[in-house]
């Protein structure tokens, strides 16, 4: 029985994800920054673990406490909206501590295991934003797209060892790394300069044309898990998938 460590699972597409590889019979790790068994209650198949992506000692104390592991699913990430003149330099270190560090760190962590058993896979959650651009966004595109480029080179690192690493690109949906998560970041991110352009970008979020469920992502996550083909970019949702397509 195969079993996947999955980040940020205490709401959204990492949560969607774990239930989604519990239901295909496999072992979850599902991790969060702070356990919550009301949200993934736990069972044979399912632990949840302590994990804050940012601490190198919790990720230690994580991959310890999971033995061996056949997928990991870097899906924690933090959001933010704003205009980039008035975004802190501190606030951009704080995201790509969690979306781009965080990340590696992860990775690093669980390598050796994979390249000793030669089999594993990494699964790097980034965004739609990587296939065609937003405004006010720059700092998370940033963020993200440095793990586009990262796992694509990474990819043909591994495959010397049979190990994979593959991208998932989701779409948009309402979900806590955009809205209240999101929100809260935001708050002095948009000046008055830009106060007319942002709510005219923002007010397209508020009734998007396509909008991607939880569910796409889990599915999207699953294949590129189980991937035979050597596909590295899965993206997920209906308006991520048509911007792959119209790239
Ligand atoms: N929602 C969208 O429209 C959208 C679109 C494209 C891509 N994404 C990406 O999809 C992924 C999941 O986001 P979501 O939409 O499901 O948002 P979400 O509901 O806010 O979930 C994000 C998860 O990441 C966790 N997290 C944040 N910082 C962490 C850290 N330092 N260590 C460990 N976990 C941490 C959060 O934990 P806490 O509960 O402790 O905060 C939460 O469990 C993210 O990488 C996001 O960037 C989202």
């Amino acid at each position: 029985m195969k079993t996947v460590l999955i980040t940020g699972c205490s709401s959204g597409y990492g949560l969607e994800t774990a239930r989604h590889f519990h239901s295909h019979g496999w072992n979850v790790v599902a991790t969060m920054r702070t356990p919550r068994e009301d949200v993934l209650p736990q069972s044979e198949r399912l632990r949840v673990v302590p994990l804050d992506v940012t601490r190198p000692a919790s990720i230690a104390a994580a991959i310890e406490a999971s033995g061996p592991i056949d997928v990991l699913v870097n899906n924690a990430g933090v959001g933010a909206i704003g205009a980039f003149e008035s975004t802190p330099i501190a606030m951009a270190r704080e995201l790509f501590e969690t979306n781009t560090f965080g990340v590696m760190a992860m990775t690093q962590a669980v390598l050796p295991q994979f390249r000793e058993r030669r089999a594993g896979v990494v699964v790097n959650v980034t965004s739609s934003v990587t296939l065609a651009r937003m405004p006010l966004v720059a700092v998370y595109t940033a963020s993200k797209a440095a793990i586009e480029g990262f796992t694509a080179s990474l990819a043909l690192e591994l495959e010397e060892f049979d190990v994979g690493a593959k991208l998932v690109e989701p779409g948009y949906c309402p979900t806590t790394a955009f809205t209240s998560n999101g929100q809260s970041r935001m708050e002095g991110l948009i000046p008055e300069g830009y106060a007319s352009f942002a709510q005219r970008v923002l007010g397209d979020f508020e009734q998007p044309a396509a909008v991607t469920r939880v569910s796409d992502v889990a599915e999207a996550v699953w294949r590129a898990a189980n991937d035979a083909t050597g596909q590295l970019r899965f993206p997920a949702g209906p308006d991520a998938v048509a911007l792959a397509q119209s790239r």
